[in-house]
């Protein structure tokens, strides 16, 4: 494991967030494509709900990773929700997305945490790497969607949308793709 230090997100961390994300993201097993601004927004929005929980991880002074999630009440204990977990493409297998995960364990919540849970895509390696973590799929719950029409020319487009829809159902790339 690698010198990395964890700690809370910060307003000055954003613009390597930012980076890191979309490092990670345009990497498997998502090959996603993201907007610089779409990130700050969807990463400073999980930042201000109640209960948030946001982490980077350093190498010195630079973001190699980071964890966005909230704690949910439900039936007297709490539910955390992993939002986003990422590393950047050149460190990932060396034990930082685990180092993120434990650091649930140390939330001043952390003991009144009862479940955390999260999507990811099925039969990947991110969902090997969760896996690996002790994580289970849950067979009774299923995801469901409803597709809704942009208001500009009623086909689906990436603005304005999260992290499920951009991967899920990846927007055009290029004007041959739409
Ligand atoms: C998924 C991700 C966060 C894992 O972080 P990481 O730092 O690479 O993972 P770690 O090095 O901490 O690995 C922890 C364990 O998972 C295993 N693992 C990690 N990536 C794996 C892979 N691609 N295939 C198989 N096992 C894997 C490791 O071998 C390790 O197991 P061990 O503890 O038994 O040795 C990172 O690869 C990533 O950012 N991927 C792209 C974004 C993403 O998919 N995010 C999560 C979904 S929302």
């Amino acid at each position: 494991m690698p010198d990395i230090q964890i700690t809370p997100y910060a307003s000055p961390y954003e613009t390597m967030t930012v980076s890191a994300y979309i490092d990670a993201f345009s990497g498997a097993p998502w090959f996603d494509v993201w907007e610089p601004q779409w990130v700050a927004d969807r990463l400073t929005w999980l930042n201000s709900v109640p209960n948030a929980t946001s982490l980077v991880a350093l190498d010195k002074d630079q973001v190699v990773g980071g964890l966005f999630g909230y704690a949910k009440p439900y039936k007297g204990r709490l539910d955390f929700e992993i939002a986003e977990l990422f590393v950047t493409q050149a460190w990932q297998g060396q034990g930082i997305g685990k180092t993120l995960i434990a650091e649930l364990d140390r939330l001043p919540q952390g003991k009144d945490i009862n479940v955390v849970h999260l999507l990811t895509a099925r039969d990947s390696t991110s969902e090997t790497f969760y896996q690996r973590l002790g994580f289970t799929r849950n067979d009774r719950l299923g995801f469901l969607i409803k597709r809704r029409p942009s208001r500009s020319n009623g086909s689906i487009t990436g603005k304005g949308c999260g992290g499920l829809r951009q991967r899920f159902f990846p927007i055009a790339t290029s004007p041959s793709d739409r």
